[in-house]
C-alpha cells in the first residue's frame, strides 16, 4: 500500500516507521528539509536499538528506511490513504486537509491522527467526506497497541474498513468511537492530566509526589506530570482548549499554570523543560 504521512514529528515519524516497517512504500513531508531530517533520524534511532536487541537484522533495517521518501511539501502524490499528523491546530489541519483533497486521487482516503479535533469539520474542508476518517496513534506509535478509529458524520463504511484494516494490518487493535471532542482518549485522560496540574497549581505536592501517587497508587506506567510533558505541554493545552470551547462546559477549563508554561515555551520533554527538566538527559524523542 502506499501512503503519505504529513507531519514528521513525534506522532508522523511514528506511523511512518511502523508503516515501512509492514513493507507499504511512505511519502514522509513536513514543511522543511531540517525537519523531516529529524523525522527520518528518530527512525533510524529506533532501528538501530532494534538491531541492537537483535529484533532486526542490518539487511531489514536498510529496508525499511528505503521505504520512506522525504518530501518538504504536499505535492499530487499517488497514494491510497493519506494520514495527517501535523501540529493540533485547526487552520494547520483544514489546510491540509484542502491541499491533499487537490493532491492525493479521488479515491484515496484522507486521514487525521488529530487527538481532539472534529473529523467532521476537516472533512467539510474536501470535496470528500466520504472518504475522510479519524486514525488516532497513541504516542509512542512503535509501542503503543491501541488505534482510535474516529466516524465523522459523512465517513462511508467501506472508509471504517479499510482504516480499521489497515490499523490491523499495521499491527494495532482498532477501537471505533464517534466524533465528539476528545473522542475517548483525551476526554477521559486530559481531565486528569490537567487536575494534575491544578493539584501541582494549588501546592498540593510536588511534581515527584503527584507522579509517584499514580504511578505507584495506580500502577500507570508514567505519573501524569512526566506523561503531559511526554506527549507535549502546547498539546495538551491545545486538547484542553477543544473540549473547554467544544462543550462549553467549565469542568474542561485548562489550568493557568499549564497556560504558563506553554506561554514561557516550556513544552516539556520536546523544548528542554516542562514540569521536569530533560536538557541533561540525551535521548529518545
Ligand atoms: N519510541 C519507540 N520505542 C520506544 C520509545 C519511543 N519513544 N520509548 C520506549 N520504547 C520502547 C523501548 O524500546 C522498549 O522496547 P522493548 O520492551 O521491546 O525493549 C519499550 O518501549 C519499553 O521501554 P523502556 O523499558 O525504555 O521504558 P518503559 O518500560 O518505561 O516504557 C513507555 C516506556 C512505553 C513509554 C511507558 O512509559 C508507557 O507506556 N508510558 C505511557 C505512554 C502513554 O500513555 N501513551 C499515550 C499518550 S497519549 C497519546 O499518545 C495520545 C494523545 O492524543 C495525547
Amino acid at each position: 500500500m502506499k501512503l503519505a504521512i504529513i507531519g514528521a514529528g513525534q506522532m508522523g515519524a511514528g506511523i511512518a516507521q511502523v508503516a515501512a516497517s509492514h513493507h507499504h512504500s511512505v511519502v514522509l513531508v513536513d514543511r522543511d528539509e531540517a525537519t523531516v531530517a529529524r523525522g527520518i533520524d528518530v527512525i533510524e534511532r529506533n532501528l538501530n536499538r532494534s538491531v541492537e536487541k537483535g529484533r532486526l537484522t542490518e539487511e531489514q533495517r536498510g529496508t525499511v528506511l528505503t521505504h520512506i521518501r522525504p518530501e518538504i511539501a504536499i505535492k499530487d502524490f499517488d497514494v491510497d490513504i493519506a494520514i495527517e499528523a501535523a501540529s493540533e491546530t485547526l487552520k494547520t489541519k483544514l489546510e491540509i486537509f484542502r491541499q491533499l483533497d487537490q493532491s492525493t486521487p479521488p479515491a484515496a482516503i484522507l486521514a487525521s491522527n488529530t487527538s481532539s479535533i472534529s473529523i467532521t469539520q476537516l472533512a467539510a474542508a474536501t470535496q470528500r467526506p466520504e472518504l475522510v476518517i479519524g486514525m488516532h496513534f497513541m504516542n509512542p506509535v512503535p509501542v503503543m497497541q491501541l488505534v482510535e478509529i474516529i466516524r465523522g458524520i459523512a465517513t462511508s463504511q467501506a472508509t471504517y474498513d479499510f482504516t480499521e484494516n489497515l490499523a490491523r494490518e499495521l499491527g494495532k487493535t482498532p477501537v471505533e468511537v464517534r466524533d465528539f471532542p476528545g473522542f475517548v482518549s483525551n476526554r477521559v485522560l486530559m481531565p486528569m492530566i490537567n487536575e494534575a496540574i491544578y493539584a501541582l497549581y494549588e501546592g498540593v505536592g510536588s511534581p515527584e509526589a503527584i507522579d509517584t501517587v499514580m504511578k505507584l497508587g495506580m500502577n500507570h506506567p508514567m505519573g501524569p506530570l512526566q506523561l503531559a510533558d511526554f506527549i507535549g505541554l502546547d498539546t495538551c493545552l491545545a486538547i484542553m482548549n477543544v473540549l473547554y470551547e467544544g462543550f462549553s462546559d467549565t469542568k474542561y477549563r485548562p489550568c493557568p499554570l499549564l497556560k504558563q508554561y506553554v506561554a514561557a515555551g516550556w513544552y516539556g520533554k520536546k523544548s528542554g523543560k516542562g514540569f521536569y527538566d530533560y536538557t541533561a538527559a540525551a535521548g529518545r524523542a
